[in-house]
Formats: structure tokens, sequence, C-alpha cells
């Protein structure tokens, strides 16, 4: 590090030390799991532009001063590059050396009521998406859909969730990249909790205390989680969870992605413990939480 000075961050996120190194105005690294490639740029100041989605701008809005602000990058608003707005946030991984990073998406399903009402509204059979299905599975289709070489997007939807953890489990490891490696993203069909201990001991390495930290962090993260207000009253979905650690122990882990997350109609809210029946919103946020923390404790050798 080239620069000397050192200051108390104000709102410091979860999982870093209170005392933090003052951020160069020089583009820091940053490093992408998976994702649409082309949506990010690296900013000064250790921020990280995101493609603007007004969605996801309302959610950093009000997530900025609700007590889940520890756990997501701090938001700066919106900028414009080249005729292109964006949405500035925390680049998460500035105060990391070299760090390794897993996304892991939470919730039982990872598409909104509203897109099962959209795909309902103009029911066509699409055989693009029957092709991607056979690919995976020969066996999936149904003899009508075999006749008719096409499936309804609904059902390529709910069929597409029940390869990974997702629905089993209440979350799924997207990918994981450790420290001067390739991405691993080869976990769209880890789905056995036995396997997806594998994955996570995978990105941990047998490091015990750095699953200490994660779970430290996750079970922070839970209570916050339990008593916040936006929380309450929102449908989460396809947001993750990102995890960052390096050699130095250091672990944090946040919340990231929120293009598809809803504020509810009062006065609905959720508990996201509730197993999902269409229209009752439930998102399975908490239980895939419970799960994932239970799995890391597994990791754990006994003491
Ligand atoms: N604030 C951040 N700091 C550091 N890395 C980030 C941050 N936000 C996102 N990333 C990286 O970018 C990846 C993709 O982020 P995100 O899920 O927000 O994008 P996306 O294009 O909406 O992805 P998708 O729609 O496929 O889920 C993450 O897995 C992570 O590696
Ligand atoms: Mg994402």
């Amino acid at each position: 590090m080239t620069w000397k000075f050192w200051m108390e961050k104000k709102h410091k996120s979860c999982g870093t030390s209170s005392l933090v190194p003052m951020t160069p105005k020089k583009p820091q690294q940053w490093l992408q799991v998976v994702g649409h490639a082309g949506s990010f740029h690296v900013g000064d100041y250790g921020t990280l532009l995101k493609r603007f989605c007004k969605r996801e701008q309302q959610c950093y809005l009000r997530l900025m001063t609700d007590t889940l602000r520890p756990f997501v990058p701090a938001y700066h608003g919106v900028v414009q590059r080249d005729k292109q707005d964006y949405n500035m946030m925390d680049n998460l991984l500035t105060h990391f050396n070299t760090p390794a990073i897993m996304d892991c998406k939470m919730g039982s399903r990872t598409y909104l009521e509203e897109e099962l009402h959209t795909a309902r509204e103009r029911p066509q059979p699409r055989n693009d998406m029957y092709e991607k299905m056979v690919a995976v599975d020969p066996e999936a289709p149904t003899a009508q859909e075999r006749a008719q070489q096409a499936v309804l997007k609904t059902r390529y939807m709910q069929w597409r969730e029940t390869l990974s953890s997702t629905t089993t489990l209440g979350f799924r490891v997207e990918g994981f990249r450790k420290a001067n490696e390739d991405c691993h993203t080869n976990f769209k069909r880890t789905k056995s909790r036995e396997q997806v201990m594998e994955a996570l001991g995978g990105f941990v390495e047998s490091r015990t205390h750095i699953v200490w930290g994660y779970l430290r962090q996750l079970k922070q993260l839970r209570q916050v989680l339990e008593a916040s207000d936006f929380f309450r009253t929102h449908e989460v979905v396809g947001s993750s969870l990102l995890f960052v650690h390096d050699w130095t122990g250091r672990t944090g882990v946040w919340m990231i992605d929120f293009g598809k997350t809803v504020a509810l109609p009062p006065p609905l809210t959720l508990d996201h413990r509730t197993p999902w029946v269409e229209g009752n919103r439930e998102d399975g946020y908490l239980w895939g939480l419970d799960n994932l923390i239970g799995i890391l404790e597994n990791i754990l050798p006994l003491s």
C-alpha cells in the first residue's frame, strides 16, 4: 500500500476492522464472480458503478436509513458515463488484499411473483426454453411438451429452480473465486446438503478461523434481518450474499443485488421463513440463511 493515512470510517461496513485505510482516488482492483459482465465499472475512491436499475436504486435509498445499512455496500447516488446511468456504491473488495470471493444467491425462488403473472398473461410455448431444458435433462419435458418441442416460460422458471439447492435449502452457491484463481461457477446442479457443503468447503479451504469469522457475521446479519423494517416489508428475490476473505484472515459478508427486490403493498409483511405458496410472496430468505449457517457450522471440526 502506498498511502499511509488511516481514518475512522463513520459508517463502517460489517466484518472489516474499524480502522480502514483512507481510500485513494486511483481505481481499486475489482473482480466479478458472476452476473452480467458489461454491467460494471470501477469508480474512483473505492467505488463501483453498476448499470442503473430504478428498483435497485429505490432499495439502496431505503437501505441507507435502515438497520441493515452496515450489511450492504454504501450507496452514493446516480452517475452518468457515456450517456449511461449507473448506481454508484462502495466496492466491497477495496480493503482486502488479493481476496477470495463467493456469491450465494439467497431464497427459495429466484423469480418474482409478478414475473409469473407476466409470463401467464402471454402463455407462449417457447422452443428455446425447451432446448435449454433437454440440454440439462433429456427426461425433464412431459409427453405434451415433447410433442410441441416447447415449454411455457412459467414451467421453465419453476423447473430451473429445482436443479440447484434453491428450492431444497433456500440458497445456492452461484460461484466463487479464490485468490489468483479462475472463477468456479459450475454449481447449477449442486443440490444436496452434502454437495453444497463440499462447495463451501472448497471456498474456505479448511481455514477454521475464516469459517468462524463468516459464522459470526452471518449470525449478526440474521439478528439484524429479523428486526429490519426494510426486510419485513420487501419481497427479496435474486439477491446474493457476497463473502470476501483474504490471507490476513479478514472476512466480510454483505447483501448485494436488489434488482428484483420489491416493496410489498401495505400492510403485508413477510417472515421470510414460511414456505412459499403463490400469493403469500414469501421468499424463504431467512430459511436459507438458517440452512447456510447450519452447513457452515458442520464444516467446522468438532471441538
Ligand atoms: N458492491 C460490490 N463490491 C464488490 N463486488 C461486487 C459488488 N456488487 C457486485 N459485485 C460483484 O459482481 C457480481 C454480480 O453482481 P450483481 O449480482 O449485483 O450483478 P447482476 O448483473 O445483477 O447479476 P445477476 O442479475 O446475474 O444476479 C457479484 O457476484 C460480485 O462478484
Ligand atoms: Mg446477482
